[in-house]
């Protein structure tokens, strides 16, 4: 049965964290095999967006691709690459952002958060959607996994979709979001906002290669309140309740199945429990990141592969939108 072709793509910020594999990557994995195929992009270009170190990049790139294979992304059943070695990319986002107004960028909440910062916005960084419209649009994607960070940004693939098919005859199928999983892992150090890699706090985030004494430490200094009782109220209970959804997340218990393990424990002990069930999880993959990152070579073979079949199934879409435009 035909069901679709994802897409999506993740930044080379190198080794991701908690957050990043139970809110995404976990579900990119079990996305395999579920459709007729499946793109996953390690997008640099959208990393440039930010000031880069070059070596760092590079680094970066290497570690996310070490991590996505860590993880279960299996490029025998995926396509896996680095977004620019695939030169069409650039080619349809020119394409695409002759046809979207400055005004339907303007209002899109990653310009309005991120020019504020440093760096002013860069050109780049105001047509970031723009290149991301381009990523989905060029392999004909039907489905994208995205956060709910991210809805806004996919509207703007389907309307450019839309606004392609109406100047030019239809040709893009409108991409549809799946929203993976309503998951959001919170900062341990702050649990009323998302783990995040830019938390400044070095204890609030867990990264996938953390050490068990790491995770371990980390989880005990967890924010959590003076209430001793384990519950689930992310209202009032943030911390705890992060804590409790981690522990469902990683051990596949369902969140009531977790707290009523935790009858009678409290808090400080149940951490211990937290820790030991993330620990458990997160130790394969620990140690297959650290051996795959010491075969650069390999990482590379991996993504000139994934590069390969993605230009194949990219120039002929390119190419009919080229002879469309009236190139
Ligand atoms: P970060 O916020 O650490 O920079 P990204 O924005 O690069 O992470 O997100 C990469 C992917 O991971 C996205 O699909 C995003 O929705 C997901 N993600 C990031 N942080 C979290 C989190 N704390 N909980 C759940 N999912 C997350
Ligand atoms: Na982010």
């Amino acid at each position: 049965p035909s069901r679709g072709r994802v897409f999506s793509g993740i930044q080379p910020t190198g080794v991701p964290h908690l957050g990043n594999y139970l809110g995404a990557l976990e579900s990119w994995v079990s996305l395999q095999g579920s459709y007729d195929s499946v793109l996953y992009s390690i997008v640099d270009l959208h990393a440039i967006t930010q000031p880069q170190d070059p070596r760092q990049l590079r680094q970066n790139t290497l570690d996310m691709a070490a991590s996505l294979l860590a993880c279960g992304i299996n490029p025998d059943r995926c396509v896996l690459f680095q977004q620019s070695q695939v030169s069409e990319h650039t080619e349809l986002s020119w394409i695409l952002g002759c046809l979207t107004s400055m005004p339907r960028l303007r209002h899109l909440p990653q310009w309005k958060m991120k020019s504020k910062q440093k760096n002013k916005g860069s050109v780049g960084l105001f047509t970031y959607p723009v290149l991301q419209a381009a990523d989905i649009l060029l392999y004909k994607a039907t489905h994208v996994p995205v956060g709910e960070d991210q809805v806004q940004h996919l509207e703007l693939a389907q309307d450019l979709a839309r606004i392609f098919n109406n100047h030019y005859g239809e040709l893009f199928p409108e991409p549809r979001a799946l929203l993976s999983s309503m998951r959001k892992v919170k900062s341990l150090r702050d649990p009323t906002s998302k783990m995040s890699k830019s938390d400044p706090q070095k204890l609030a985030t867990i990264s996938l290669t953390d050490s068990p004494d790491d995770i371990g430490f980390k989880i005990r200094r967890a924010v959590t309140d003076f209430t001793s009782e384990v519950t689930y109220d992310p209202e009032t209970r943030p911390g705890v309740s992060n804590l409790v959804s981690i522990h469902s997340a990683v051990s596949g218990l369902r969140v009531d199945e977790v707290v009523q393990q935790a009858r009678g424990v409290d808090t400080g002990r149940y951490k211990q429990v937290v820790a030991e069930a993330v620990i458990q999880r997160l130790q394969p993959i620990r140690q297959e990141i650290l051996r795959l990152r010491d075969d650069r070579a390999h990482l590379e073979n991996i993504l000139e592969h994934g590069a390969q079949k993605a230009r194949e199934l990219a120039s002929p879409v390119l190419k009919e939108v080229r002879q469309r435009v009236g190139f």
